[in-house]
């Protein structure tokens, strides 16, 4: 199908879908098949839903230790790994040969160690736009920086984006963990391709755990799911297909540089639509959005049938990006912009026999225009529980009023506030140049100096249509409020803030990492400089907006 076909194709795929709750293309197949007694023709479109068990990720295992440090291997390689039961193996790039990667699970304050290994081909997947900033020719194809995102690492080991290295060559890593118990993920950020990498599978989990954590009787072990949700297009051969999309909705050739990907399945820990045998108690889910640049609104649907009104699951959140909250927050819908993390506990006690669909609102770009929406595929559901298996455990349920320590930052002692606006850049015909900050690219001069030990706040001013998930090195902040300000003040270069202050919602009242500005908004956090002096990075974590050029290097200096 041509890309001009397959929007057309799509176009007519959204518009005969009556409600948003639509979109159940296995239950079309089994009539299919019952009414013919064949088997359907297969293909990445018209594959079944929840025939594949969810894959659960290994835990790797240490190669040594060497004093207190526990000590990893990590091999980068090219291999190739079913997606889906019924489409033939893809060809992705992984951690130790295992897409997504395999759990790092490391404990606090105790440090890890980890050899990268990049042992990928001398060729790319992908073919790689080389007008990007740090891509240009000769820049070699293959290169890869592994960074563990949402720790407090030494500048050295932190894997900023230019710091990467080819096949045959590797980097030793050290890990502190000098912070409390959270969900980080580690991931691929070379410089101009990070995209490319991290859509060919460069990602995985790494759990820190603590004594508090440990001590809080949380759901652990087979009750401990970490989930992380990404999506992907495959072409008739079910090989990875990665054509980015203009702001406009139409579709770039394979290679060019474009504001956004959005892919045409949801891959939930490298399987597509894959379902979950529960058991009727209490569950720890923890959630990622690994995906490139699409947000998921995510909701836990009872409803089995797309014509049946949504019956919503409740569930609730302990922590954040950067470990647990004051307070559970209760919820019945979660929004995860790309790298963004949620803790949350989901009781499934009472629904023996039914089954709970993980399902997504979120529009595409986000928060979107509605004319946008015909030219995407809806994503509108990721996976199921099936409430099947007879409980085999009688511990009793973690307490969800458990208060956790959480100290609030003092907006009052900000020692100085810093502003970062966002605005995009276009051509003579409207087509995105990329999205910029303070109208700075990457490679010019750091303007930021913060001082170690010292409170920040800073403002992300969002002049763009999208909203954008702003994410920091070193640091875990808390966001402030979010206000919106007068775009035709803006313009002419003053902030002027308008209508009242939102404080964080619940479910935000903790540490964050990485934190959505929406479209006409100011976004502000505050931000305590522990940890290291030395280079670090700020950027977009949707990795379309991060490689070009919504990214900027920061110096942390020593104090006075
Ligand atoms: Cu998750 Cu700078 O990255
Ligand atoms: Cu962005």
């Amino acid at each position: 199908m041509s890309p001009r076909d397959r929007r057309d194709f799509l176009k007519l795929c959204v518009t005969s879908t009556p409600t948003l709750f639509l979109g159940d293309r296995a239950n079309a197949f089994e009539g299919f098949e019952a009414r013919t007694g064949q088997k359907s023709p297969r293909t990445p479109t018209s594959i079944d839903r929840y025939v594949d068990p969810l894959p659960i990720l290994k835990r790797l295992e240490p190669l040594r230790k060497h004093g207190r440090t526990v000590v990893y291997q990590v091999r980068m390689t090219e291999f190739k790994q079913r997606l889906h039961s019924q489409l033939p193996p893809t060809k992705v790039w992984g951690y130790e040969g295992m897409y997504p990667g395999p759990i790092i699970e490391a404990t606090s304050k105790i440090p890890v160690e980890i050899l990268w290994k990049n042992q990928l081909p001398q060729k790319h997947i992908f073919p790689i736009d080389t007008r990007i900033h740090g891509a240009m020719s000769p820049t070699p194809a293959v290169r890869t920086v592994p960074h563990l995102h949402g720790s407090r690492t030494k500048s050295e080991s932190d894997g900023l984006p230019e710091r990467w290295f080819t096949p045959g060559h590797s980097e030793i890593y050290h890990y502190p963990n000098e912070q409390q118990a959270a969900t980080l993920w580690y991931h691929d950020h070379a410089v101009g391709i990070t995209r490319l990498n991290v859509y060919a599978g460069l990602s995985g989990f790494y759990l820190l755990r603590d004594e508090q954590e440990l001590s809080m009787n949380l759901p652990s072990g087979k009750y401990e799911i970490p989930l992380v949700m990404q999506d992907r297009t495959l072409d008739a051969e079910a090989q990875l297909v990665y054509a980015p999309t203009n702001e406009d909705g139409k579709m770039l050739a394979p290679g060019t540089w474009g504001p956004e990907f959005f892919g045409e399945l949801p891959v939930v820990n490298g399987a597509i639509f894959p379902y979950l045998d529960v058991e009727p108690r209490q569950y720890r889910l923890r959630m990622l959005n690994g995906a490139n640049s699409r947000f998921f609104n995510l909701y836990l649907n009872l409803a089995t049938r797309p014509t049946d009104i949504p019956s919503l699951v409740t569930f609730h959140q302990i922590g954040t990006d950067g470990g647990l909250l004051a307070n559970s927050a209760t919820l019945k819908n979660l929004l995860l912009g790309p790298g963004e993390r949620a803790d949350l506990i989901v009781d499934f006690a009472g629904l023996d026999g039914k089954t709970v669909t993980l399902s997504n609102t979120a529009s595409v770009p986000y928060p979107g225009w509605a004319m946008l929406q015909t030219m995407h595929a809806p994503l509108n559901e990721l996976m199921q529980f099936r409430v099947s298996r007879a409980s085999s455990s009688t511990s009793k349920p973690f307490s969800l009023s458990l208060k956790s320590p959480l100290t609030r930052l003092d907006p009052a002692i900000a020692e100085i506030t810093r502003d970062f606006v966002l605005s995009e850049r276009l051509d003579t015909e409207g087509r995105s140049l990329g999205v910029r900050i303070n109208d700075k690219g990457y490679d010019d001069p750091i303007t930021e100096f913060p001082r170690l030990g010292s409170l920040e706040k800073w403002r992300f001013v969002n002049m763009t249509d999208d909203a954008h998930p702003m994410h920091l090195h070193l640091v875990q902040f808390q966001i402030l409020e979010r206000q919106g300000f007068d775009f035709g003040a803006m313009v002419q270069g003053r902030l002027e803030l308008v209508g009242v202050p939102r404080p964080p919602a619940a479910n935000e009242a903790g540490w964050k990492d990485t934190a959505i500005v929406s479209p006409r908004d100011v976004l502000t956090i505050l931000i305590r400089w522990d940890g290291y002096t030395g280079r670090y990075v700020h950027h977009c974590h949707m990795l379309e907006h991060e490689d070009n050029d919504l990214m900027r290097p920061f110096e942390v200096v020593a104090g006075k």
